[in-house]
Formats: structure tokens, sequence, C-alpha cells
């Protein structure tokens, strides 16, 4: 899968994709995951990216020309690519979303906000405008971050050997992973259930379906 991302950060979201599984996605080749820097489309000798707001208000909006360009030149690269926007107004991020966009295997270009917004005429050419939850952050680079991650690491390969993917949290978008240990058994008067040291399978299983919890149950 070809991941683009339009962003005037470039370096803040590349450092993510060049460490543990996003690197090793990449290593495989199963990922490949590119940086479209916005500022390059910037218009003038000042490369200008953003402008004053119609009809007045705070802050600067990203010009619609940069943006534009930025996606066409991604389109390019990968024309069935289908373009995600990061913004606080899109549709709530899911595992099921993650899901669908990894089995369908179209490459993605993800265009990051900044600024106080961007001017609206860019929604003509996005396929999704995507939110990671009730919450505003300064710009869409985190947002990028995270639904990549979410999508690669269900890809054929990615999570290699581990069954995890398909098991584990999320998968109905409802509940959680259960409880886990590792060495040593005791820890600071803490010790590891019974159960889990007991060999039998059955047992776990059933203590470990017990344990799932729903996702903001948990008691700290
Ligand atoms: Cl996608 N962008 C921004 N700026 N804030 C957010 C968001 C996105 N999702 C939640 N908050």
């Amino acid at each position: 899968m070809k991941i683009q991302i339009i962003t005037l950060f470039p370096e803040m979201v590349e450092g993510y994709f060049e460490h543990s599984m996003m690197f090793k996605a990449r290593d495989k080749e199963l990922a490949s995951v590119e940086m479209i820097n916005l500022r390059g489309f910037g218009i003038g000798p000042r490369k200008q990216v953003d402008d004053e707001p119609y009809g007045g208000g705070d802050g600067m909006l990203l010009k619609p020309e940069p943006l534009f360009a930025a996606v066409e030149q991604a389109k390019k690269n990968d024309p069935n690519a289908k373009v995600l926007l990061m913004t606080p107004r899109g549709n709530t991020w899911k595992q099921s979303k993650a899901k669908a966009y990894a089995d369908d295997a179209a490459g993605l270009i993800i265009i990051c906000g900044r600024y106080e917004g961007y001017d609206e005429r860019i929604v003509t050419v996005v396929d999704e405008q995507v939110s990671i939850g009730n919450y505003v952050l300064t710009g869409g680079e985190i947002p990028a971050m995270i639904i990549s991650d979410s999508i690669i690491r269900l890809l054929p390969g990615v999570l290699g050997g581990e069954t995890s993917a398909e098991v584990e949290s999320f998968n109905d978008d409802e509940t959680v992973e259960y409880p886990q240990y590792t060495r040593p058994a005791e820890f600071r008067d803490m010790k590891v259930p019974d159960v889990l040291l007991s060999g039998n399978h059955g047992a776990i299983d059933d203590w470990r379906r017990k344990n799932a919890q729903a996702n903001g149950n948990t008691r700290a």
C-alpha cells in the first residue's frame, strides 16, 4: 500500500515511520509512506501557503492553490488513491475503518490541515474527512500518523508470526484486550494470577474472556 502524506512538516511525520513496525513494513516493502511538502507548492517567492479568511476572523487558512496542486501531484503518482482530509469535523476513526482501508489496499493521500483551517473548496477532491476524536489538535500530522499506523499494522505480513491483528482489541469497535503479565511471577508483592501459570489453556481462555474490558472501563 502506498501512503502519501501532504504536510507542511514532513520531518515531523517522517520520523514516526522510521522506527519499529512502521520501519519494518516499509523495509519489507509491504507499505510505502512518502511525504509531500505543501511548502513546495506555495505561491510566489515566499512560497505562501496561507491567507486571511474572507469575512474576517482570527488566524490563517491554507490557500486552495497549493493544496490542489499537492493533491494533483499525489494523484499523478497514484491515480487510484483515496484522498483523506484530517479535520476535527470528520468521521471519527475506528478500527473497522482501518480494516476496510487495509483490505481495500488502494493507496491513500492524506492531507494534514494546519493553522486555523483550510479553504473549504479542498473538500471537492476529498473522498473522506477523518477526525481522531472529540478534542482539538493544532494540525493533522498526529492524526495522519495514527490512521496510517492503524492501517499499516493490518496489512498482510506486517505483524509476522503473530495472530494479534485479527484476534485482539476493537475487532467489533468495542472490546479491548485482557490484562497480560510477563516474568517475574511475583514483583513487589504483586503476583501474576495463578491461572496464567497453570498451563490449562481452557481455563486461561476463560479468564481472558472474563477480564477483557470495554474501552473507558478501566479502574485507573
Ligand atoms: Cl483530524 N485534526 C485536528 N486539527 N484536530 C483533531 C483531529 C484532526 N481529530 C481530532 N482532533
